[in-house]
């Protein structure tokens, strides 16, 4: 082992951060861009299941909630394309991989947003059950990853609460506005379930990952958390999760569960989910749309540049 690697395992070691200009191994690198860059894109696309109801929203204070949160998720997206960029790669190479689909996104994002109940279901499950996984990577050992997570946690803490508020209004309206909250709940348990990713014994990455801090705890861990987080909120909502199996494990002190369709997992991973084609499509036209704003902000930077050197020359 030469004298960089052994520093490099000697920071982990002692739980301390690797910074961009430190010496990295290619395949901690490469696992942290891949990792960075899936988490960007989550955030990206995952604006378009929601973004599809801000016109639809029935007030102004629901509306502009949900704008501020759809635009939280865009902010996320762009901290984590420059925490991705300390590590070599840049932020346009990393879109196109996403329009190619040579990069993936979290799986969650290709189920469509059916009513305004789902609105506040994703709010309590989905941006609940990103908190848990990425709490514990506000520790990551990669520091600019860990940094920008801090910033973002606090901002899904907001998404959590505004969903959870959102069913609380719904389960004390009407009968219908109840419904639609279960109804919801019953379709977005088990994707949210999923974005653990698989099951421990199918997860062959996770050992290296929690090697190199750059996971802490298992996907059937941190799951397991969000299960027992979860279910005490149902039963404050008045709502059944759809698993007739979830119950209170005395032994073991945590809840028993059924696991969700890992082979529905799969097929949407690998692109047959109900909305992977509508949600690449989308994103791939708005970088299209967005073209020409690359372009000016390129040429204004390239005249202050000039103008820079024409001052310096001057001087
Ligand atoms: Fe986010
Ligand atoms: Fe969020």
């Amino acid at each position: 082992m030469d004298a960089l690697e052994a520093r490099f395992e000697e920071t982990i070691a002692a739980d301390q951060r690797i910074e961009p200009r430190d010496w990295m191994p290619v395949a901690y690198r490469r696992t942290l861009i891949r990792q960075i860059a899936q988490h960007a894109h989550s955030e990206i696309i995952g604006m378009q299941p929601e973004g599809n109801w801000i016109l639809r929203a029935p007030s102004l204070r629901r509306k502009a909630i949900l704008l501020a949160k759809v635009q939280d998720e865009a902010g996320h997206g762009m901290y984590l394309y420059a925490a991705a960029e300390t590590l070599g790669v840049d932020r346009e190479e990393l879109t196109e991989k996403l329009i190619e689909s040579k990069q993936r996104y979290s799986s969650i994002f290709n189920y469509p947003a059916l009513s305004f109940a789902d609105i506040g279901v994703i709010g309590w499950l989905v941006d609940g059950a990103a908190i848990c996984n990425q709490v514990p990577l506000c520790r990551c050992s990669y520091g600019p990853y860990a940094r920008a997570m801090i910033r973002i946690c606090k901002e899904e803490s907001f998404h959590q609460r505004q969903g959870y508020e959102l069913l609380l209004a719904m389960v004390h309206g009407t009968d219908t506005q109840r419904e639609m909250v279960q109804e919801s709940t019953n379709r977005w348990w088990w994707p949210s379930l999923m974005m653990f990713g698989p099951p421990d014994g199918d997860s062959p990455n996770t050992q290296q990952s929690m090697a190199w801090g750059i996971k802490r705890h298992t996907n059937d861990e941190l799951r397991q958390r969000f299960v027992d987080m979860t279910v005490p909120q149902a039963t404050a909502l008045g709502i059944t999760l759809p698993d007739p199996d979830l119950r209170w494990n005395e032994e073991r002190q945590a809840h028993d569960y059924t696991q969700p369709d890992w082979d529905e997992f799969k097929a949407v991973l690998s692109g047959s989910g109900p909305c992977n084609a509508q949600r690449l499509a989308h994103r791939r036209r708005a970088h299209e749309n967005g073209a020409w704003v690359r372009e000016a902000a390129g040429a204004y930077a390239e005249k202050q540049a000039a103008r820079a050197a024409r001052t310096e020359a001057v001087a």
